[in-house]
């Protein structure tokens, strides 16, 4: 159901409460990765043209629910200040009778960025008081953080029982566009490629996109419980035993439904993580029990990207590899170029995919970059997002 957007509402002379994702990384006290901050800048700046005042509320980082200097949103005020051409004053706190002031005071025009709502425990308990004290500041409620809509937080679940309308801001719907074009009527084939080390992260990924897509390509350290559940002996390779028969059931499941899962077939080994000792490629079948597997080999990255050359659209979340090292680096590049090089329409997300594209210098040519970590998962699960949920439904 398509939701309500800051675009259909009359903003002339409102006060907005914009809850974004300023969960950004800070260095040396500055912001050192601004993405998230860039990718909300058409929503604050919609809202500033049509005539609102601009609350803007975000998280940063897990203080714990009381004030931590270290996580202050101070340094991410300064930079939304350079980015917007104008001052983004920071309120000492996000409720209470000063930051009520605050925005009352604003005019149109006008921003106010709150202290972090993590700062209070009652953010992350999505306690209705607290939810009341946020609601207090503004007239309209536009949520942007997509990269939190999974968090059943205050700021994000609560306060649209208490302010109202409660639409989506401009990078929400684009993200909501964008991985909605995964599933609802996507061009097929699709192909999932899926890496990342920890299998147990994965499996509910695994099995929801079975019932979506028409192949699978699986890399990364997860892969060894895959193989193992076949099984390959796996050396030191990472493995969750537990997980072995779920893996399997998976597999069970993909060739039921006629879905092509595609397994390494060589692997790149070494005695350990920054260990360049006993490094060389093995067939699947002949990993030496003393090394493990730390990228996909060059045979897999073939099949991989043969498989890739048929698809209309690629879901691509997780490395093949330690890519971070470069004795390591060559499946996740090498996969990345063919992700792009497809002409399949593509949509990643998540920090370290996001790196591994950066590795590969692809993120130019990806269909589609969310901002989102955790979210784009949940949502690629099937599940419901609380914070998309909340929103109202578009007239
Ligand atoms: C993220 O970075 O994925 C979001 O900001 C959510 O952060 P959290 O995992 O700390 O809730």
């Amino acid at each position: 159901m398509p939701k309500l957007g800051v675009e259909q509402l009359d903003l002339a002379g409102q006060r907005v409460f914009l809850r974004v994702d300023f969960n950004v990384p800070l260095k040396d006290g500055r912001v050192s990765d601004d993405t998230r901050i860039v990718a909300a800048l058409s929503t604050v700046q919609h809202c500033l043209k049509a005539g609102a005042a601009v609350v803007l509320a975000s998280h940063l980082g897990r203080p714990k629910g009381k004030p931590d200097p270290a996580s202050s949103l101070r340094p991410v005020a300064e930079r939304l200040g350079e980015l917007l051409g104008q001052p983004v004053p920071l309120a000492p706190d996000c409720v209470g009778p000063e930051t009520e002031a605050l925005a009352r005071a604003l005019g149109p025009g006008q921003v106010l960025l709150l202290e972090n709502l993590r700062f209070h425990a009652e953010e992350e308990a999505n306690d209705e008081a607290f939810a009341r004290g946020l609601a207090a500041l503004a007239g309209v409620y536009v949520n942007d953080a997509f990269a939190a809509a999974h968090r059943a937080h205050a700021s994000i679940e609560a306060i649209t029982r208490f302010l109202s309308p409660a639409a989506a801001g401009l990078l929400m719907s684009r993200e909501l566009a964008a991985l909605g074009r995964i599933f609802e009527q996507p061009q097929r084939p699709v192909i999932a490629l899926l890496g990342g080390a920890k299998v147990s992260d994965k499996l509910p990924l695994v099995q929801s996109l079975l019932d979506r897509v028409d192949g699978l390509l699986l890399g990364g350290g997860m892969a060894f419980t895959f193989l193992a559940s076949l099984g390959h002996g796996v050396g030191r390779s990472l493995l969750e035993p537990h997980r072995i028969e779920a893996a399997r059931a998976a597999l069970d499941h993909a060739r039921a439904r006629g879905v092509k899962v595609r397994l390494p077939v060589d692997v790149v080994a070494a005695r350990g993580v920054g260990s360049r000792e006993g490094i060389r490629t093995v067939g699947i079948r002949e990993i030496p029990a003393d090394l493990m597997g730390l990228d996909i080999g060059p045979a897999t990255v073939l099949q991989f990207s043969e498989a890739l050359k048929g698809a209309a659209t690629v879901v691509w979340n997780g490395p093949m590899g330690v890519f971070e090292q470069e004795p390591f680096a060559a499946g996740t590049v090498q996969v990345g170029r063919a992700v792009v090089g497809c002409g399949a329409f593509s949509v990643i997300g998540g920090g370290d995919t996001i790196a591994a594209a950066q590795a590969a210098g692809v993120t130019g040519k990806i269909g589609y970059i969310s901002t989102a970590g955790g979210a784009f998962l949940e949502f690629l699960e099937g599940r419901v997002l609380p914070g998309v949920a909340a929103l109202n439904d578009a007239p």
